[in-house]
């Protein structure tokens, strides 16, 4: 489905922003309206994905992971992607995009900080000023991300308020865009935000399900039983997945992070599980699922994993969730930390622990003969996080 003209999946999406943000959000409208079948536009961005990010990625046959766990077992490389994740996709579309319509700054928040690096990448690669928003706690968790973004001129700018996690990110990169919308294009990191964000980001995610969709074929002759992704905001997750909406026979499984318990207590939801157990409500200028307590106040979430660790969800994934085409999954921190030493070891891929949860759903449910994993990023990032919660000292 694409949204309808009010940016609407369903009842979800839309666009719940302050009047101030209004001529930003309708200039970015028509402009990717606009650029999305510009032939001169979309030849560019190509171009810069196969000779700057690196595309297309390989569908890899995992031969030991498929021995392990009994069905071919296929990884979508973006962790081979520029930069280390699929996040490159949508940032040199949007910062390409920033560039065409003449503004010469671009903000973004960041988790992980892939998105952030992605970001800082297309900026640097592109010409134009960056600053980045990252929470207090995850700065302190991907260190390696940060001193990357200021190596290629970004300005890393700490959020302390809230957890110091994505949700606080995005509140604050919200409020500089809202102060400088003259010059300034805000980089939304996933499939969420106000329309046309989640419509937008989809589009150029989209390449990673046209070229598994491809692969699939000239390696299997079949399209796949399965495609598992993991979910954050879901960018991964409908860019892998767009591309098979139509196709029932295919499977489509979204795998967030079950933290450390499905419980959800008056304070906190010890998860980042919204499409699980999520109700709707209105997060970051959409309608969409998210994590609140009885009186409608937004949960703080909890991963072990930044990219996953936010209290809401794409409200297209939401939707497709609803509309039963979509099947919600968890993963908890002690399955991803497992699937992560397990492609490590059966691969020698070490993949971001992120992707390590869609990963870890191949050894708790049967997915069919053909599955593919969409490895959204590398784990190089969560070295220091992994050897933390291991009790390992090198
Ligand atoms: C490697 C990786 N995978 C997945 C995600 C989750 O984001 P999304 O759900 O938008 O794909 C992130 C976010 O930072 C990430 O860095």
């Amino acid at each position: 489905m694409t949204a309808n003209s009010e940016g609407k999946f369903g009842d979800y999406g839309g666009q719940y922003v302050p009047e101030v943000l209004m001529p930003a959000i309708e200039e970015l409208e028509e402009a990717y309206d606009e650029y999305l079948s510009d032939d001169d536009f979309l030849d560019d961005l190509n171009a810069k994905l196969r000779d700057y990010g690196g595309r297309p990625t390989p569908l890899y046959h995992a031969p030991e992971l498929s021995e392990r766990v009994g069905s071919k077992v296929y990884l979508k490389r973006e962790d081979l992607l520029h930069g280390g994740a699929h996040k490159l996709n949508n940032a040199l579309g949007q910062a390409l995009l920033a560039k065409r319509m003449g503004k010469d700054r671009i903000i973004a928040e960041t988790g992980a900080g892939q998105h952030g690096t992605a970001t800082a990448m297309a900026a640097a690669a592109l010409g134009i000023d960056c600053e980045i928003y990252m929470g207090a706690k995850d700065i302190e968790r991907q260190k390696p991300n940060v001193f990357r973004m200021r190596l290629m001129g970004a300005e890393v700018n700490p959020v302390e308020t809230g957890t110091g996690t994505l949700k606080d990110a995005i509140n604050e990169t919200l409020r500089d865009w809202a102060t400088n919308v003259e010059d300034t294009h805000y980089v939304i990191g996933s499939i969420v935000g106000p329309h046309p964000f989640p419509a937008m980001v989809r589009d150029f995610q989209s390449v990673i399900g046209r070229e598994i969709r491809q692969q699939s074929v000239e390696k299997e002759g079949r399209l796949p039983d399965s495609v598992v992704a993991c979910a954050g905001g879901g960018s991964n997750t409908m860019g892998a997945f767009y591309d098979f909406i139509d196709d029932e026979e295919v499977d489509l499984y979204a795998v967030e992070a079950g933290g450390s318990s499905l419980e959800v207590n008056e304070e906190r939801a010890p998860n980042s599980a919204s499409l699980n157990i999520g109700e709707e409500g209105v997060l970051h200028g959409a309608r969409t699922k998210i994590l609140e307590d009885e009186d409608g106040q937004i949960l703080e979430s909890h991963s072990l994993s930044a990219g996953l660790d936010y209290s809401g969800v794409g409200p297209e994934l939401a939707y497709l969730v609803d509309s039963g085409r979509v099947e919600p999954r968890t993963a908890d921190d002690d399955e991803a930390l497992e699937a992560f030493h397990l492609v490590s070891e059966t691969e020698g891929i070490i993949p971001a622990l992120e992707s390590s949860h869609a990963v870890a759903l191949l050894e708790k449910e049967d997915l069919g003969d053909f599955v593919v994993v969409n490895l959204s990023g590398r784990g190089d990032k969560d070295l220091d996080t992994v050897m933390e919660k291991s009790g390992v000292e090198v």
